[in-house]
């Protein structure tokens, strides 16, 4: 008794402090990162809600300058941005070049067989656009990720089962080579999902091996092209998911390791949750097991209070939504009674905050408390929300603060209903 009492107290203590799945408010899978401008922003797909088989019909994207705090960035490209595409807006990966953004995506043709097509965006956010009209390479397989190694060759792979690479031309939407297949070494129980990088001159390709359920594992070699020797499991299996999909990234100064799993409460193989892990590597390359964890992984720095900050910017959130803004970008929606987000790490320093503008619209109405360190912690304000006449019908609403010193975990906590939260900005104290 005494024993499960104890356990049932830390479970609720991991949960206060849960980070990970990084994106609450939707069904995400296998985020592709990609380290841009001091922030990372993590492309991911996006499963549809009550999905019983894959169903997956855009791709999203969030991203966050501390690993903690992330913005969502909407849908920067849709199924229906490829005219020969059917279904399936599977596993992507994007890279700049050229004062662009490739955009690689994985789809099922309206013949129903795979491709890889690819679009491009001069803006990270997108939105792309279909760069050739037809698909890249039409082979079959899926799971495309691309690198460009230190002498400036770009290499597209591809897989599931076996694995390929084309060389890709300086324009990144043609190939002059390939497509070869990449001899696998004993032991690789290769399958899907590779996820290809060069760090100090080691080659690595990470991969999801021993469908079905998946566990990660990799492999490494010093050339793009192998050969490869096996070097073993990465992320065992583990999670209500039966497939996973390694990422792994550097960000200042910290080795990051994104996953999928199903989390999330309803989360299962075809509801799946986005999450992050940090990681060093041993001194010789290699790269230690990773479990899964639903605290996830520190912040780097802290959140201003003192500039606009959107709404839509969640460390963790229960029974909120997001939607495209009239205003531009993202705002925050769905709020019932007792819905919460969580900002992680928000500097109010040795003055504190005076005050608080929240950004609203909506018909219906409530109120936005405002508590430290837990739902329930320190209450240093609330704002009321009244009819702004119009869903989108957007009005700045001003409350006092007052207690906010330090640096502490903020929660927004929502009264009422009916009404959509686009951004804020606290003013420090004189
Ligand atoms: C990219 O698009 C976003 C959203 O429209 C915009 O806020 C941002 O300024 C753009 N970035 C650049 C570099 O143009």
């Amino acid at each position: 008794m005494l024993t499960s009492i104890l356990a049932l107290a830390a479970s609720f203590g991991v949960l206060a402090q849960a980070d990970n799945p990084f994106v609450q408010t939707l069904f995400t899978a296998d985020p592709a990162p990609l380290v841009y401008n001091g922030r990372v922003y993590a492309f991911v797909d996006h499963d549809n809600t009550g999905a019983t088989y894959y169903d997956m019909t855009d791709w999203r994207l969030f991203s966050t300058a501390d690993m903690v705090n992330w913005q969502d960035h909407g849908s920067p490209l849709s199924l229906k941005d490829f005219s020969w595409a059917k279904a399936n807006a599977w596993a992507p990966q994007i890279i700049p070049r050229n004062g662009q953004f490739y955009f690689y995506v994985p789809v099922t043709n309206k013949d129903g067989s795979d491709s890889i097509g690819v679009a491009t965006s001069t803006n990270i956010t997108g939105p792309y656009k279909d760069a050739l009209g037809k698909p890249l390479i039409t082979h079959s397989e899926i799971d495309p990720t691309v690198m460009i190694d230190p002498s400036g060759q770009a290499y597209l792979y591809y897989a599931n089962p076996d694995l390929y690479y084309v060389k890709l031309n300086q324009d990144m939407v043609s190939y002059s080579s390939g497509p070869t297949k990449i001899t696998l070494p004993s032991g690789a129980g290769f399958q899907e999902a590779p996820w290809v990088y060069e760090r100090n001159s080691i080659y690595y390709v990470a991969y999801a091996g021993t469908c079905c359920s998946e566990n990660i594992r990799y492999m490494t070699g010093s050339s793009p092209t192998g050969p490869f020797t096996y070097k073993g499991v990465i992320m065992p299996t583990q999670g209500k998911s039966f497939t996973n999909h390694e990422a792994i990234i550097d960000f200042r100064g910290h080795s990051y390791f994104f996953y999928h799993n199903g989390a999330l409460p309803g989360g299962n193989g075809y509801q799946r949750s986005a999450c992050v892990e940090e990681f060093k590597y041993n001194s010789d390359g290699t790269i230690p097991t990773i479990q899964m964890t639903t605290a996830g992984v520190s912040q780097i720095g802290t959140l201003i209070p003192y500039t606009r900050q959107e709404a839509e910017t969640i460390a963790f959130s229960a029974n909120v939504k997001t939607e495209v803004c009239s205003e531009g970008g993202i705002d925050v929606t769905g709020i019932q009674s007792g819905s919460y987000i969580k900002v992680k790490g928000v500097a109010f320093g040795m003055a504190g905050a005076s005050s608080l503008a929240v950004r609203v619209a909506g018909t219906g109405s409530g109120s936005i408390a405002i508590h430290l360190g837990s739902q329930t912690g320190t209450h240093i304000g609330t704002c009321s929300v009244t009819s702004t006449g119009g869903s989108q019908s957007w009005k700045t609403v001003t409350c006092a603060i007052s207690g906010a010193t330090g640096t502490n975990d903020m929660y927004f906590v929502f009264g009422g209903s009916g009404y959509s939260f686009d951004y804020w900005q606290f003013t420090q104290k004189s």
